[in-house]
């Protein structure tokens, strides 16, 4: 196995074991792509909006938040244009009977072709030493040379045929590229066809087609339709953004890699409401400001890329993904859209209600155009934790102290901000003072009290689920009123007395740490 595919599993297992993520009913084996959210992971994941919503709501004047309900009149889908074009094209293998999404077939391929031309280079810098002109040999190696021209070509045909909806083309680039399916090896394809990727259900009262309704595959829709109320109550002026935090609901043709691609998740959304013709300023303003919230939290540059759609969706006229290196490569963690009126003007026409603004500055109305962030909720997690979680040696320590798995999260995120620790607990003293230290922390941060096993292994506990400061009592505790303060990353330890936990602790996991600057 590579080493990412190690530290994915090790992720995996770690999430499990650790309190952060189980499988959905898992007793019945499970539901696939659908997971459930642990003691330690629903602290995170609180804390991942909790930083979401101060970042865009409570930073910004013209930002303010709704919670629309995930069931809306079915209509609203048919002018969003989900019923009819929400679609991912679908390919079987006719010998495993398994199903793949083709467009990512093809992706998968062309993965292939840049994991060659990344070996390739590997080994000339082997090879060259100091003297390696990277550049050089990327733009004149015969085979380097090749496995680009291929891939750009391939890139080419693909964005094609999707952004044509041509799925004969799909399927004849498939079998030019004689792509197996990857678990076989078979090449028996099916046709490629379209599958809508929205979940539907029934109102109780209604039979039939008029009672269909769809469980919402984007939050964004809840703040259009509700664009002119929240503007009128709210007296925000253009420009002004909605935003949302809730559930979605798609059911994904192949959803694999843990929490990346789930079939019910989170999202965390927001529109901004602009003057038409403003629409590409704000799109690079909001390029910028997401990027930043994103390296905010200490996640490396080099870890994070803007990606440019190939295809525009017809209703578009810029988009971009902010794509993160997850343990399986660069992949979309945020979508930043600029939708023009496409949304509105659709409500507008569907039902029949104007969905304009008076601009008092212009003297005129229009529908207005809009900017949208789209980020997972649960991708962000996964993102977190991919970059977060580290084995290590501890210099100076032997036996089973000799390494440790710590999950290095800003400490505005962990889910826990400090532990309590007794250093023995057969002396009665020293329990009750450390709960006596425990109930007074506690009103002011999420606290564990632990006075199980031995302290060593009561630290390394605290450092798998990325507690940042442990406090231990000790006999001096009870002499002078002092204890030792631990810090998870570099392990060291200082004496201090009581009273200055809290303002020690409150000072590094304050969420302002985030929102400056
Ligand atoms: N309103 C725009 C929209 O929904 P999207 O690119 O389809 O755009 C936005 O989704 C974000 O939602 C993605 O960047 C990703 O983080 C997250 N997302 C989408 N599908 C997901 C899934 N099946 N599981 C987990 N997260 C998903």
């Amino acid at each position: 196995m590579s080493q990412q595919g190690d530290l994915f599993r090790k992720l995996v297992s770690h999430c499990k074991e650790y309190g952060f993520i189980y499988q959905s009913s898992e007793i019945y084996d499970g539901l696939s792509a659908v997971y459930d959210y642990g003691p330690y992971g629903v602290e995170l994941k609180n804390n991942i909006k909790d930083y979401w919503w101060r970042a865009m709501v409570q930073m910004h004047e013209n930002i303010v938040g709704i919670d629309s309900a995930i069931f809306m009149h079915p209509k609203t889908w048919k002018a969003s244009g989900h019923v009819d074009a929400f679609n991912d094209p679908l390919i079987d293998n006719k010998d495993s009977k398994k199903r793949y999404r083709a467009d990512q077939l093809v992706e998968g391929y062309m993965d292939k072709l840049e994991d060659k031309i990344e070996k390739e280079v590997e080994k000339a810098r082997k090879r060259f030493g100091e003297s390696f002109n990277e550049e050089l040999f990327r733009d004149t190696n015969e085979r380097v040379v090749k496995y680009r021209e291929e891939y750009e070509m391939v890139r080419q045909r693909l964005a094609t045929s999707m952004g044509q909806g041509d799925l004969v083309d799909l399927k004849n680039l498939i079998d030019e590229l004689e792509i197996a399916d990857p678990d076989t090896g078979s090449r028996n394809w099916t046709e490629v066809r379209q599958f809508n990727l929205m979940f539907s259900t029934q109102l109780g009262n209604i039979a039939g087609e008029e009672g269909k309704l769809y469980l919402r595959p984007e939050t964004a829709q809840g703040i259009f339709v509700n664009f002119l109320n929240v503007q009128k109550t709210t007296r925000q002026k253009i420009p002004f953004g909605i935003a949302q935090i809730g559930k979605a609901f798609r059911n994904e043709i192949v959803a694999r890699q843990f929490i990346f691609r789930m079939r019910e998740f989170e999202q965390m959304e927001m529109q901004f409401f602009l003057r038409p013709g403003e629409e590409l300023k704000w799109y690079e303003y909001w390029k910028e400001a997401r990027m930043k919230w994103h390296l905010a939290i200490g996640t490396p540059a080099s870890k994070l890329r803007f990606k440019d759609h190939d295809n525009l969706a017809h209703y578009a006229n810029a988009a971009v993904d902010v794509q993160f290196e997850f343990p399986f490569g660069f992949k979309e963690l945020e979508g930043i859209h600029s939708r023009t009126d496409f949304d509105l003007g659709s409500h507008q026409s569907l039902s029949g209600k104007k969905m304009q603004y008076f601009d008092p500055d212009l003297n005129e109305s229009y529908v207005p155009y809009v900017v949208e962030t789209s980020i997972g909720c649960d991708r962000m997690f996964l993102a977190m934790l991919s970059e977060a979680l580290v084995e290590e040696t501890v210099p100076d320590a032997q036996g089973e102290d000799a390494s440790r798995v710590v999950l290095k999260l800003h400490p505005a995120l962990a889910p826990v901000k400090c532990a309590v620790l007794p250093l023995v607990r057969n002396k009665e003293e020293l329990p009750a003072k450390a709960r006596e230290v425990f109930n007074k922390l506690k009103l002011s941060f999420l606290c564990q009290y632990d006075e199980k096993d031995a302290i060593g292994r009561r630290y390394r506990r605290q450092d798998a689920i990325g507690t940042p400061y442990c406090v231990t009592v000790d006999f001096q505790t009870l002499e002078d009123n002092t204890v030792t303060i631990r810090e998870r990353d570099t392990m060291l330890q200082e004496r201090i007395p009581i009273d200055r936990i809290e303002e020690i602790v409150l000072k590094r996991v304050d969420m302002k740490n985030l929102l400056v600057g």
